[in-house]
């Protein structure tokens, strides 16, 4: 090789090694997302999250979630945590966001912050098909069922108080509506869109749903570290834009069936 030509080479592999090096040369766009969410969720709890046939975590929650992460520029990746835990794994940082069906509550805010509601819900009792109770002060003295940490157990505690054994707690509404189902208890109370798919699922159950009228309004929100703003505020501004483009409807309808 004449020596010119080895000098030009020479430059060559050292102006690739420096490309390679500083990065130079590559598209400035990335095309992964760099940022990555650990979103906590308690998946039996059907359409909000539960798990498919495959085992993956899916849901009206799951791919909020997922979408918001979509409009941030950031990796979701989801955990499943037992309700009752799932403050505890936010302050702790093992998840950055609960999407988990979470009700916004003033006693909740004490310890982390909510993004904007981003869906409606209301509590509902289920019985046993012919059974006696005609609303919530019927339950009074009757065996029942509740999820763990949960908006449903706030409300038959506030009825029966917090020492009543006749209060049952359990890790899922699932595991109380199948105790139910085999005369383990006499009502579960819980959100009622989850009741109602399990009916709906389950036709066989010889279950009914009871609606009371003092069951207030309850919005779900988007759980964060308290004063994690800069999440806060992106997820909002996320939830914005998909309300805008007819998403958050779009999941509704696809997932619960609602216009
Ligand atoms: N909305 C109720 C609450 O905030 C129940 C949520 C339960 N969610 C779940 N994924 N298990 O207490």
């Amino acid at each position: 090789m004449k020596k010119w030509m080895r000098l030009v080479c020479a430059a060559l592999v050292s102006a690739g090694l420096l490309m390679t090096l500083t990065g130079c040369g590559k598209s400035t766009t990335p095309t992964t997302p760099s940022k990555k969410i650990v979103v906590g969720t308690e998946a039996s709890f059907r359409p909000f999250e539960w798990r498919n046939e495959k085992g993956d975590i899916i849901g009206f929650d799951i791919e909020l979630a997922k979408e918001v992460g979509a409009e941030i520029g950031a990796e979701v990746e989801i955990q499943n945590i037992p309700f009752d835990g799932l403050i505890a794994a936010l302050n702790n940082k093992n998840i950055d966001m609960v999407s988990s069906a979470m009700t916004i509550t003033e006693k909740r805010k004490e310890s982390v912050d909510f993004s904007k509601p981003y869906f409606e819900a209301t509590q509902a009792i289920v019985l046993k098909k012919g059974s006696s109770p005609k609303n919530l002060s019927d339950l009074k003295g009757k065996n029942v069922g509740i999820q763990n940490g949960t908006t449903g157990q706030d409300v038959v505690e506030t009825l029966m108080g917090n020492r009543d054994p006749h209060i049952k707690r359990f890790e899922s509404v699932l595991d109380a509506l199948n105790t139910l189902r085999i005369d383990g208890l006499d009502a579960v109370v819980a959100d009622k869109p989850v009741v109602q798919n399990y009916l709906l699922s389950n036709p066989e159950s010889q279950l009914v749903l009871l609606d009371d009228n003092s069951f207030v309004k309850e919005e779900y929100g988007f759980a964060f570290r308290k004063g994690d703003t800069e999440l806060q505020t992106q997820v909002n501004e996320a939830l914005d834009k998909l309300e805008k483009k007819g998403k958050i409807k779009e999941l509704a309808a696809k997932y619960l069936g609602e216009k």
